[in-house]
């Protein structure tokens, strides 16, 4: 058996509650003759949502949404079991875009995107295609959504899967924080503990990063600009502090924060010796490469994905991965029983944008309540959890306003 088939039968036998839904799915072929358009990292838990997919009935066309996530291996055993996949390894900015055309050129009537790219093809150059519906994974694709609902240019419904309970709770926090940790680790084989770690932004990631740091026994450096996020992270027992101050002591400095120049060259002027620079966030635009580059008297890549920039006083930084996604760039993304819970969603969303054809407006949806119930009630159910229920007394408490005691 390759690799990539292993990759994708071990991810499947982990994915409880998607398998329900394949279940659902192989008898009701809810997509028989329709096309979905995929764009997300290129890896074994998103070969099983195509897979699933598929099984609904589904032509899947796939790229990645980066170009440094896509795994080589995965993208063959996906071929070999008809998912049509657009993507490589280290794709270039041109054939990034490229694939991203392949999977339009297929004409979908429903779209998964993560991080927006393939939506924003959809409203320029494939501004002619009908699309019926689709879903957006993260929290940078919902942003760049909501800017194209206010500016009053979306084309389609669009739904906010990172906004899910099931989603954003458990994916970009947990997941975040193990994958994110997994990657550094992976790439630098440096020891966390007893290390000074910077985590800039106390959002969903930021949170998850800070807490598995903690966990790993780092001393552990919040940055922010939100004010109650930062007496949030503050209150958890963090120091906060501005960026220009905190890299002075920083041995990893790790973005999560979804903005563009979160570390620039006032901050590299004063980073510290052997500072290693990481990315979690979803563009590779958070940590400035340039100013790096453009600092730096000599560069060098010191081991797989690690490259050294060489500052004129001799200090040595490291970017991990040129700065993208460090989780999936240098890790294996996030642990399987998150990205279950987080593409069950998906894939039961793209169920209900069909369902729905004709009904909805062109606007930026919640994913439905009853999907997200539906997810958490199945993955409590395949973990053997069972919890309370309102007895008819309290279910009458909670709607009485005299008796309150
Ligand atoms: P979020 O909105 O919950 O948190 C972002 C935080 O960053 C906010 O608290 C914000 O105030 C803060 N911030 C913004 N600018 C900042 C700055 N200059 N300095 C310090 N803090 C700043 O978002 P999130 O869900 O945590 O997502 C963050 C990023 O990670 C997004 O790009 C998202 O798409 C991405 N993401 C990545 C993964 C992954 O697998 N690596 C998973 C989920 C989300
Ligand atoms: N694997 C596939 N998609 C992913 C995502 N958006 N984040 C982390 N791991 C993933």
């Amino acid at each position: 058996m390759h690799t990539g088939d292993m990759k994708l039968k071990w991810a499947h036998s982990h994915m409880d509650v998607i398998r329900e839904v394949e279940r659902e799915f192989r008898e009701q072929r809810p997509f028989r003759g329709l096309r979905i358009g995929m764009a997300l990292h290129v890896e074994a838990k998103t070969g099983i949502l195509a897979l699933v997919l598929k099984e609904g009935g589904a032509e899947v066309h796939l790229a990645s949404c980066n170009p440094l996530s896509t795994q080589d291996d995965v993208v063959h055993a996906l071929r070999e079991r008809g998912v049509s996949v657009h993507a490589r390894r280290g794709e270039s900015r041109e054939e990034y875009y490229e694939n991203l055309r392949r999977v339009l050129d297929a004409e979908p009537q429903v779209i998964i995107d993560d991080g927006g790219d393939l939506t924003t093809l959809l409203h320029t150059d494939y501004s002619h295609l009908e699309v019926w519906g689709g879903s957006e994974e993260t929290t940078t694709g919902v942003v760049r959504l909501r800017v194209m609902e206010r500016k009053g240019i979306l084309r389609f419904p669009m739904f906010d899967v990172n906004d899910a309970m099931m989603k954003h709770l458990f994916d970009n926090r947990y997941g975040t924080g193990q994958s994110t940790l997994d990657g550094i680790m992976t790439a630098t084989n440096l020891l966390i503990a007893g290390k000074t770690v910077v985590v800039a932004g106390y959002g969903w990631c930021g949170r998850g990063i800070a807490m598995r740091m903690r966990g790993m026994g780092a001393d552990v450096i919040v940055t922010e600009v939100d004010p109650v996020k930062a007496i949030e992270a503050r209150m958890d027992g963090f120091r906060v502090m501005r960026m220009a101050d905190a890299i002075r002591e920083a041995d990893f400095v790790v973005t999560a924060t979804g903005m563009k120049g979160v570390v620039r060259k006032e901050h590299l002027e004063v980073a510290k010796d052997g500072c290693v620079l990481a990315n979690a966030g979803h563009f590779d635009n958070e940590i400035d490469r340039e100013a790096l580059a453009g600092m730096a008297a000599s560069r060098r890549t010191a081991r797989p994905g690690v490259e050294e920039y060489v500052m004129p006083d001799g200090r040595r930084i490291y970017l991990l991965s040129d700065g993208r996604l460090v989780n999936l760039a240098a890790g294996q993304g996030h642990p399987v029983e998150i990205m279950d819970m987080s593409f069950s969603l998906q894939a039961l969303t793209a169920r209900y944008i069909v369902e729905r054809r004709g009904e909805l407006e062109n606007r930026v949806y919640p994913v439905p309540r009853e999907i997200d119930q539906w997810v958490a009630v199945a993955r409590l159910r395949t973990l053997g959890i069972e919890i309370d229920a309102l007895t008819e007394e309290q279910i009458r408490y909670l709607n009485e306003w005299q008796e309150g005691t």
